[in-house]
């Protein structure tokens, strides 16, 4: 398929949106409080904002150039880019591959959030003690069949928005959906500070306790600013080459991980407040919001309309990212194999809900199967976040910094950055810290 078919965004800020969109999700809000508390608070946070910058925005920035200058999807994109020598194509393959096992089991989640939006329409927090709140999320593990009624609903919107197109749907949805979400937040924030466990929050995520670092925090600090900036995935390079015109990329880089980080950093202050609040541990892992939140619902004034847009919009958010996500197979497998766009997204959608059932049935009939000691579902987070995505985020640095002639590669990247200074960093962490960073922590991982 030729670029004169391919889409476009109807303008920069529209794909400003759409990767804001993408970046901005449950890794903001549900998984990165989560593992700052698995990660003993302050001292992750430090070493997750380090990895932001030196790692996350150089990558993020090579993968939108590379998808804008190779105008193809991103398998095709690496290839278009370095005609004569087909390996680099090996980073586009992992996060394609990335990309569908992410999305099987971002969908699940996807689905309990659909599933606690419906129980806070029905009011169903108010009536509870915590203890039954704390409850909740068990019974939806031991339930196949409900997580996959709600998978099968979270997975018709992803397909049903990608089937109509990703510039209106995606553009549209989140130029509503983001500024919601803050507004959101800041109001749960101001219910926040006057908990007992605001202050307490604060210190938590903001004092840095170098002590309680260790290699697998900073492996999995590495990981997760990968998944929150949705890079090596080759989500960036797809919507990269969807942008008609050239951009100062750096800038936009930067504006998208503060963004990013600044969301997360906001829902990390509203869980905290409520975990130091209500007794709750804050290293019980994956169900952290699905147990602080609906306990603070069910004690504020207010807390029905609180509960039921938060788990509206966090659906929204989830949503607005599942489809970035589903999009990059999606163009992958309608350019290569010149299919429609119709049957492309519902041939991958078959495949991913097979996925995302086995993930399903890894809480309950299947939740003696381990392999190398996680569980399904835990199993494709890791493969996913702690191995394909550094490597593919590594392949592509490389490339970009190393492989394509400067003129071509970082240098023209930075064509629209004024700053000599600025310059002189990126190209800095660009060739030297940004590999040597993800090749440490892949070798030590290993
Ligand atoms: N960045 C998204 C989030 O934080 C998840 C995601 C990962 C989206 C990879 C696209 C690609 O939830």
């Amino acid at each position: 398929m030729d670029n004169k078919v391919r889409k476009t965004w109807t303008s920069n800020l529209g794909f400003m949106l759409a990767a804001a969109g993408s970046a901005i999700g449950l890794g903001n809000i549900w998984k990165f409080p989560y593992i700052v508390g698995a990660n003993g608070g302050g001292a992750f946070v430090f070493v997750y904002l380090a990895c932001i910058l030196l790692v996350g925005v150089p990558v993020l920035v090579a993968e939108m150039f590379i998808g804008h200058r190779g105008q193809g999807n991103t398998v095709a994109s690496y290839n278009k880019l370095h005609k004569s020598n087909r390996f680099w194509q090996l980073a586009g393959w992992l996060g394609l591959s990335s990309a569908f096992l992410i999305l099987s089991y971002y969908s699940v989640i996807g689905g309990w959030i659909i599933d606690f939006e419906v129980r806070s329409l029905m009011n169903d927090f108010a009536g509870m003690d915590e203890a039954q709140i704390k409850n909740i999320l068990p019974q939806i593990f031991s339930d196949p069949l409900r997580q996959a009624l709600f998978l099968s609903i979270f997975s018709l919107l992803t397909v049903g928005i990608v089937r109509l197109g990703v510039q209106k749907g995606i553009e549209k949805w989140n130029k509503i959906l983001m500024p919601a979400l803050v507004i959101v937040l800041f109001l749960l924030l101001a219910n926040c500070m006057f908990l007992p466990g605001f202050f307490p929050a604060l210190k938590f995520l903001f004092y840095p306790d170098l002590s309680k670092l260790n290699y697998a925090s900073i492996l999995e600090a590495i990981g997760h600013a990968f998944f929150t900036l949705s890079v090596g995935v080759g989500v960036m390079v797809t919507f990269g080459s969807y942008l008609k015109t050239g951009t100062n990329f750096v800038r936009m880089g930067v504006t998208l991980a503060l963004v990013d980080t600044f969301l997360a950093l906001l829902a990390g202050i509203v869980v905290f407040s409520c975990v130091f609040s209500f007794d709750i541990e804050p290293s019980v892992g994956p169900t952290l919001i699905f147990e602080t939140l609906p306990i603070l619902f069910s004690k504020i004034s207010g807390g029905y309309f609180f509960s039921v847009s938060f788990f509206l919009l966090v659906s929204f958010t989830a949503l607005t990212s599942s489809i970035s996500i589903l999009e990059v197979v999606v163009a992958y497998i309608e350019e290569t194999f010149e299919i429609k766009r119709n049957h492309a997204t519902l041939m991958i959608a078959a495949a991913f809900f097979v996925v995302g059932f086995l993930c399903v049935l890894s809480f309950n009939q299947m939740n003696h199967v381990t392999i190398f000691g996680f569980s399904f579902f835990d199993f494709l987070d890791k493969l996913t976040s702690s191995l394909f995505m550094p490597i593919s985020a590594l392949l592509t640095i490389i490339f970009f910094s190393w492989v394509l002639p400067a003129n071509k590669g970082v240098e023209a990247a930075l064509e629209r950055v004024e700053s000599r200074v600025i310059k002189n960093f990126f190209i800095y962490c660009a060739k030297f810290i940004t590999p040597l960073l993800i090749l440490t922590i892949l070798l030590l991982g290993l």
